[in-house]
């Protein structure tokens, strides 16, 4: 009896310390542990733990839900990315001894009580998201983490400028915002942090924005199954959890919460000619003049570094550039706009009226004992703004008037990650951080988002007429409300062009919609072909910018041959022509968050081939084009075309979806489909925005099985008129059933541009009778070419010498009243 007694005592004293060592508190883990207190308040629910952890769970609309989770009671909400507010939403929230349950029109959402964990269902019991119930939330010292349990074939998209696949389940990431020269194509982390992701499984889908500023890390299953997780070294756990059937939506919610990008000027959406560094003037007056000379239209030409004396901010080195406002004149007159770079770190040096001004405002970024931080970037030492304070931002603006006056439209704003040499920015930095003292840890992946918002009020208050352009290297969530994005120094590498899609791809499902890369790449020199292919794939990225590094080779359209040069005009007139359908685009944008680079998961998001490694590069530019991004020197290439029906640009050859095919690539013509039911406005070729095109409007419709409909945007493309009624809003509809399309009656009072709309017939019977509002309506023959033919006899080319295919048209007055077409 003895002897068996003790091997069952030391039993029971051994699964004793392991119930221990399983409790709340497992060493340096602290768990959140079980709810013990619960107060409800409106649409919100307070709760602290037997951990005396603090729990806000509020509903801010039906589809989303904002938790918080902090050690201390929470205090007030502060965030640099968030403006949206909660809205006043019915929600029913019940408790029992088990858990609290919070059910909206769109969600419900259970509190378990023991341990403390919460799952989001949707009303009819299917698990969206939900903690992992072992692991819940911890906090290991100051760093917090939600960890989720990872469910049935679980993706995951998003997470911002991030390299790697689509789908980044096996993956971890890392926010700490890094200057990445010539980064890898797995590198991580980039320039940017924008922590919101989309997770999708299971016929839904959702979204969590992770609102945290610190240091962060996403760990969607990299080694291991069990959960998804995100956190970061310091502050609250803070995310919005947005639930909708459709993965567009989630984006729409996303930018309720971060804000929208502003209606951009039409010329930033032109073509933009850039080299680190154009100078002096006489250079940059001669790419201008040989753009137009070689009719490769063009809107933009962009100063980088050299402009500066010395690399001193605000001001322009007199012997390169002896009178700048004449020449941002004689540049206006040809259709160009000037955009000027501008970085933080501003000079320490006597006498330098930047530094001086700044040291007598104070506005520098400091060390605890009242020190300015000096760190080495271009001009040598330097003191960085703090933008995290009022004070700062005022005396950027007042900085930024100087450049305003000097005929400067755009703002280039680069190195702000903080791009130091050395490449470490101590930590005990102190960052204002709008009344809430914070160190660099904090502030870092906060400060290129704040430095973009001084500029684009700076440029709001000395232009207040004209829109502004602004470019950011670094940024948060929340940027796109200032700013668009780039991707840094890219390498001029294959393997890059199609990572920068990607990268563009995912800012896009991440709130971004205006982002670009570097064509033909920053380091390194591209091969001809692959300069040819970049160009290509320029003219269909949101903001169409050729740029590369100080020490390689030329890169502008002509740098290439004669045959690339055909090309790349063929591209960028293409993209002028565009223009209308690009720019009503980004009216989605500015309305609805929605990008331009739609990657396929947004429209075919439970297909899982869009995800596969091999087509996760294809994407759609607005909904109606299929790009198939090819590396070049390729003669084929295997792509998958979504359900429908897609037509081939260039010769009007349909395909139907559902589908991988191997198609012919020809190094002239980048791969391109319509989808079927499409509605593409169209313009006459010009040089650039300042010229106008012909008085007729060309919309291309594609006949298809699906309904469709357009929203057609217009306005002057340069102020704020827009915003008190001045612009002409239609939206053309394609009634596939009822075999019509109409025009519905225009809004807005701005004149449209077009005095006639030519409708083209893609895929139409020639035979059926068309009617205009009832009546008879002869149709003509047309050709349909989007792009021409290049000089050379080519292998893979269309043997017809014009690039194009026959089709039937007619020309319509512009009334502003509905029209009816039937067919
Ligand atoms: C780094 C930027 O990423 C690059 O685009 C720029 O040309 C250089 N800084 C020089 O300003």
């Amino acid at each position: 009896m003895n002897i068996s007694f003790k091997p069952l005592a030391s039993l029971l004293v051994l699964s004793a310390l392991s119930f221990a060592s399983f409790g709340q508190n497992n060493g340096p883990v602290n768990r959140i542990g079980k709810v013990s207190n619960v107060t409800i308040n409106g649409q919100q629910v307070n709760i602290t733990t037997d951990e005396n952890e603090h729990v806000q769970v509020q509903v801010y609309s039906p589809s989303v839900v904002h938790v918080r989770m902090d050690k201390k009671p929470l205090g007030e909400n502060f965030s640099y990315a968030v403006v949206g507010k909660p809205k006043q939403t019915k929600a029913n929230i019940t408790q029992d001894n088990d858990a609290i349950t919070i059910t909206t029109d769109s969600l419900v959402t259970r509190i378990s009580k023991n341990p403390f964990a919460i799952a989001f269902l949707t009303k009819d019991g299917k698990v969206i998201n939900r903690d992992e119930e072992g692991l819940t939330t911890s906090w290991i010292g100051e760093e917090v983490t939600t960890y989720k349990e990872m469910q049935e074939g679980e993706r995951f998209i998003g997470l911002g400028e991030k390299t790697g696949g689509l789908d980044r389940r096996g993956s971890g990431y890392t926010n700490w915002n890094t200057d990445a020269y010539g980064y890898s194509t797995g590198q991580d982390p980039l320039y940017a942090t924008i922590p919101v992701y989309i997770g999708i499984h299971s016929g839904l889908n959702y979204g969590i924005f992770f609102d945290n500023s610190y240091q962060s890390d996403f760990n969607f299953g990299a080694s291991n199954d069990r959960f998804s997780s995100f956190g970061a070294q310091g502050g609250e756990m803070d995310y919005y959890f947005i639930y909708h059937d459709q993965l567009e939506d989630i984006i729409t919610s996303y930018t309720d919460i971060t804000g929208r990008m502003d209606l951009p000027p039409l010329w930033s959406l032109g073509y933009q000619q850039n080299r680190y560094s154009y100078y002096p003037e006489t250079e940059v007056m001669r790419i201008a003049q040989t753009l137009r000379e070689k009719k490769i239209p063009a809107d933009g030409i962009t100063l980088d570094i050299h402009y500066m004396d010395a690399y001193k901010l605000f001001t322009w080195d007199d012997s390169r550039f002896p009178n700048p406002a004449a020449m941002n004149k004689k540049l206006e007159e040809m259709g160009f706009k000037t955009t000027v770079i501008v970085d933080p770190g501003i000079k320490v040096e006597k006498g330098y009226g930047a530094y001086e001004r700044g040291l007598k405002d104070d506005i520098f970024l400091k060390y605890p004992d009242g020190v300015n931080y000096s760190g080495q970037v271009w001009p040598g030492w330097t003191h960085f703004p703090d933008f995290t304070s009022e004070k700062g931002r005022e005396w950027w603006k007042k900085e930024l008037k100087y450049f305003a006056e000097t005929g400067v439209d755009g703002f280039w704003n680069d190195m702000n990650e903080i791009a130091t040499w050395g490449q470490k920015m101590p930590n005990n930095v102190l960052f204002q951080y709008d009344g809430h003292l914070t160190s660099h840890k904090e502030g870092r992946n906060v400060y290129g988002l704040e430095m973009a918002r001084a500029s684009y009020e700076g440029a709001r208050q000395h232009l207040p007429k004209q829109r502004p352009f602004l470019l950011s290297r670094a940024g948060f969530a929340g940027s796109q409300r200032y700013t668009a994005l780039w991707t840094g120094d890219n390498r001029s590498e294959d393997s890059h062009m199609l990572l920068g899609i990607r990268l563009l791809n995912s800012m896009g499902v991440s709130g971004i919609p205006f982002s670009a890369m570097d064509i033909g790449g920053f380091t390194g020199n591209p091969s001809i072909g692959l300069y040819a292919r970049w160009i290509q794939l320029g003219a269909f990225t949101p903001y169409f910018r050729n740029h590369t590094g100080v020490n390689s080779k030329s890169s502008e359209p002509w740098a290439y041959g004669e045959e690339v040069t055909e090309i790349a005009r063929n591209f960028i007139n293409l993209r002028y022509k565009l223009l209308p359908y690009i720019y009503s685009n980004f009216y989605l944008a500015a309305e609805t968050g929605l990008p331009l680079m739609r990657t396929l998961a947004i429209d075919y998001t439970h297909d899982p081939k869009v995800y596969n490694g091999e087509f996760d590069t294809q994407y759609q530019f607005g909904e109606s084009f299929l790009i198939m991004p090819f590396e070049s020197g390729k003669n084929y290439g295997k792509v998958y075309f979504p359900q429908g029906k897609w037509y081939n640009l260039y010769t009007g050859e349909v395909e139907t979806g559902n589908r991988e095919e191997i198609i012919p690539i020809s190094y002239n013509k980048l791969p391109i489909y319509v989808k079927e039911s499409s509605i593409i406005p169209m313009q006459s070729l010009v040089q650039s925005t300042s010229e106008k095109p012909t008085d007729t409007l060309t919309v291309h419709i594609y006949k298809g099985d699906v309904n469709n409909s357009f929203v057609y945007y217009e306005d002057d493309g340069a102020s704020y008129d827009y915003q008190n009624g001045q612009y002409y809003k239609r939206t053309i509809n394609y009634d596939a059933r009822r075999k019509a399309i109409t025009f519905d009656k225009v809004e807005g009072s701005y004149n449209s541009n077009f005095k006639n709309i030519k409708v083209m017939l893609h895929g139409f019977d020639a035979k059926a009778k068309l009617k205009l509002n009832g009546k008879n309506q002869k149709a003509q023959q047309d050709f349909a070419s989007f792009i021409d033919p290049i000089s050379r006899f080519d292998p893979q080319g269309s043997a017809n010498p014009k690039e194009g295919y026959n089709v039937q048209s007619f020309v319509i007055k512009n009334d502003k009243d509905k029209i009816t077409l039937s067919y």
